[in-house]
């Protein structure tokens, strides 16, 4: 595991998990089977998450999607919590505590705080993803360019 939150050496670590992301999708481009690894991938590779999934966008209403962590929430509608207002503004949510965050859906009580980046792929919204760690802060400015570049990658490697 690289822990990119201590490291110091964040933005190579997200470098390197690139060009393995690249390697894990370069033969398969099934939506079910690249989502269900990438949820794998970043719970296993980023340090200190105790959630990272999807929720796909179904008539303007997000439901679960491939994830890793505790069961969680079915569906969220856009007016809702972190991820529902990813969705609605198609904007990052980097949000350093979650019970500072009006409308936070607390899924997983160990969840302190949250990222979510929002899936669009030619000016349709796919879906959010949604990583969320134990502990307050867990998220700079670096890991949240950084995860914006792996999902990047998810959505131009995935057929969606
Ligand atoms: N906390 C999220 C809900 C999803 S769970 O964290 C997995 C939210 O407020 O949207």
């Amino acid at each position: 595991m690289i822990d990119l939150s201590t490291s110091g050496q964040g933005q190579e670590g997200y470098g390197l998990l690139a060009a393995q992301l690249e390697s894990l999708f370069a033969d398969e481009h099934d939506f079910i089977a690249n989502a269900a690894q990438f949820s794998a991938f970043l719970f296993n590779q980023l340090a200190d998450l105790n959630w990272a999934g999807f929720y796909l966008n179904r008539n303007e209403e997000l439901v679960l999607g491939p994830f890793q962590g505790q069961v969680a929430c079915t569906r969220i509608s856009f007016d809702r919590g972190v991820c529902g207002k990813a969705a609605y503004t198609r904007e990052t949510q980097r949000v350093v505590d979650v019970h500072e965050f009006p409308g936070h859906i607390a899924c997983d009580s160990a969840s302190n705080s949250e990222l979510v980046v929002p899936l669009v792929k030619a000016g349709r919204l796919i879906g959010v993803l949604d990583l969320d760690s134990p502990t307050i802060g867990r998220f700079t400015a670096q890991d949240q360019a950084g995860i914006e570049q792996l999902a990047a990658i998810f959505l131009r490697l995935t057929d969606c």
